[in-house]
């Protein structure tokens, strides 16, 4: 076995980096152009009951630091997505997750329905945390809501793991990511794009056409280090709960970064847009890690980020 395979809730990836939703389509076209074997696991779009055609242009704006994208979870629909992608998932030999998001539980609950049977989605991934939908925001702002939405999806899952995708989260305690816990979630992915807002100071014009978006790449990435690391000592449990931490991953040290704040897995998105097979110098990088850390597994460093702070040389 290579010694950056992982297990995530139990299904097994040659390695721990995964292509995040919103950044491979549905989900197989990444495939055509990275070398195989560069993803332990490839996450589809958010996929919702009805079609979206998402927001109108601009939806993507480049910045210094990283995307801000209101892109209105585009998607081709359930009914497409099981007759048109499902069949091919298998035939890749990759993991997939399936991601679903929507306006109600009850739209949650269809979607996770039909994946649960998808033999080519071992995982799905609850996208409670949208940014720039409305979508999951009545759960992003409840706890209380937040446990009731995630224990219902988990009942209609007879035996596909649920991992929640959550917000950044900075409440001491990290309320939601327990109440996602205790709502049933399998694991936890960390995390989803941060709200904010451009302007274009010519026009006075907000830049996007939903005037706010969630912003992504290298400018979250310490708070998504953060925040594993938090949910990790916060939880009860946490040491074992499966972490997908993603947020501004460009080189193999912030994955290794994520890794050491205990996340088994390690998400790309905005990177991949610039380009995919960046993920395989990733790869190569936490691979070469593994070795100079002396240990024979990836594993072996989860969450073994050691107490005493770095001193200066
Ligand atoms: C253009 C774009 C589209 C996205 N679409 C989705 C989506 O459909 N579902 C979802 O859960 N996250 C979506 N995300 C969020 C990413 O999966 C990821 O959580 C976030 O961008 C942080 O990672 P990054 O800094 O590597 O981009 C999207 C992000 C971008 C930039």
């Amino acid at each position: 076995m290579s010694s950056l395979a992982v297990t995530l809730a139990g299904v097994e990836l040659r390695g721990p980096l995964v292509a995040a939703a919103g950044a491979a389509g549905c989900g197989p076209e990444i495939l055509e152009v990275v070398p195989d074997g560069t993803f332990g696991a490839v996450t589809t779009k958010s996929i919702t009951p009805e079609p979206r055609d998402g927001h109108p242009p601009w939806r993507v704006i480049e910045l210094p630091t990283g995307m801000l994208n209101a892109v209105g979870l585009a998607n081709p629909g359930l009914d497409h997505f099981m007759e048109s992608v499902a069949p091919h998932l298998m035939k890749s030999g990759t993991v997939f997750i399936g991601s679903i998001a929507g306006h109600s539980i009850e739209d949650y609950v269809s979607v996770a329905t039909a994946f649960d049977s998808v033999e080519g989605l071992p995982l799905v991934e609850a996208n409670m945390s949208c940014p720039n939908t409305g979508t999951g925001r009545q759960f992003t702002d409840d706890p209380v809501a937040m446990r009731e939405a995630v224990q219902a999806i988990k009942s209609s899952l007879a035996q596909t793991p649920l991992f929640v995708k959550l917000p950044l989260e900075t409440a001491s305690g990290y309320p939601l990511a327990r109440a996602a816990v205790e709502g049933g979630a399998d694991g936890l992915t960390i995390m989803n794009t941060v709200p904010a807002m451009a302007i274009d100071v010519d026009s006075r014009r907000p830049r996007l056409s939903n005037t706010s978006g969630g912003l992504s790449g290298p400018a979250i990435h310490q708070l998504a280090v953060r925040m594993v690391a938090g949910v990790r000592s916060a939880i009860d449990g946490g040491d074992t709960l499966p972490i997908i931490g993603l947020g501004g991953v460009t080189r193999w040290r912030d994955a290794a970064e994520l890794i050491l704040a205990g996340a088994s897995g390690v998400g790309l998105a905005t990177a991949l847009f610039a380009d995919p097979r960046l993920a395989r110098r990733v790869g190569r990088g936490l691979e070469k890690w593994v070795r100079a850390q002396g240990v024979g597994s990836l594993m072996d460093l989860v969450g073994a980020m050691r107490s005493d702070p770095q001193l200066p040389d």
